[in-house]
């Protein structure tokens, strides 16, 4: 099996102010120590200075959510193409909140997907079940069917550039974990299904959990075998949380 290098990624949501930012960025990287990718994912507004605060410092910028299209008349969208401006490697796509509160269905968060690769980035897709669904034992239809989304328009060369995130709706914010099992089985799923397909490429493809990571169960949720890191929201707005969850990786 190919070794995977792990990642760390901070989704910061709609939070803070431009100074916020900055300070928060500028806490991570003077405390991050290389070992893992440690990416951080501020608001639009404040890439530009948390950009200019991090450079040469090793820290990865992404993007909480992009537009499809490259440009046109498409009033407040924001281009994949402007985010590599702001030195962005990557960009989150399909976060539930997106496809939840702004009904972004899954054709969209994959045409987003495929948009975010044709300008050179590499798209973070977040897939997951709602509690209903979990209940009703839909695990594995709901998580194929999101995954399917890209694999129709991108084939299955669409998961050579892009990190997948496992994040259960129900543990998004609300303090309940998925346990290392039931994260650990979800994420051996997905890469049973890519690896289908293409062995190489799920043995490199990059499967972060997301939902209520903390210091304090971010290391067995890591052990787990197809656990490459996380995608932190809560955690991730506090440096110190957040660099202990990523040095809980090793
Ligand atoms: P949480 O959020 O860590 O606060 O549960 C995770 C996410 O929304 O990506």
């Amino acid at each position: 099996m190919t070794s995977r290098r792990r990642m760390v990624a901070g989704n910061w949501k709609l939070n803070g102010n431009r100074e916020a930012s900055v300070a928060l960025a500028n806490s991570v990287a003077k405390g991050h120590n290389g070992e893992v990718d440690v990416l951080i994912c501020p608001g639009f507004a404040h890439l530009a200075d948390v950009s200019s605060a991090i450079k040469g410092s090793g820290l990865l910028l992404g993007a909480q959510n992009c537009s499809a299209f490259e440009s046109g008349a498409y009033t407040g969208e924001v281009a994949p193409g402007m985010l590599v401006e702001f030195a962005c490697t990557h960009v989150i796509v399909g976060h539930s909140e997106r496809r939840q509160l702004f009904a972004e269905s899954s054709e969209l968060v994959a045409s987003k997907a495929i948009a975010v690769q044709k300008a050179g980035l590499c798209p973070i897709l977040c897939v997951g079940e709602t509690l209903e669904e979990r209940e009703s034992d839909q695990v594995e239809a709901i998580i194929g069917a999101q995954l399917d989304a890209l694999l129709d328009v991108g084939g299955i060369e669409a998961f050579h550039n892009a990190v997948v995130a496992y994040e259960p709706v129900w543990a998004i914010g609300t303090g309940k974990t998925a346990s290392p099992e039931q994260a650990q089985d979800v994420h051996a799923m997905i890469r049973a299904k890519i690896g289908k397909l293409d062995s190489a490429c799920s043995d490199k493809l990059r499967i972060l959990y997301g939902g209520s990571v903390k210091p304090d169960n971010a290391a067995t949720l890591f052990s787990q075998t197809d656990i490459d890191g996380g995608l932190i929201g809560g955690a991730s707005l506090k440096a110190d949380d957040f660099l202990a969850i990523c040095h809980a990786t090793a």
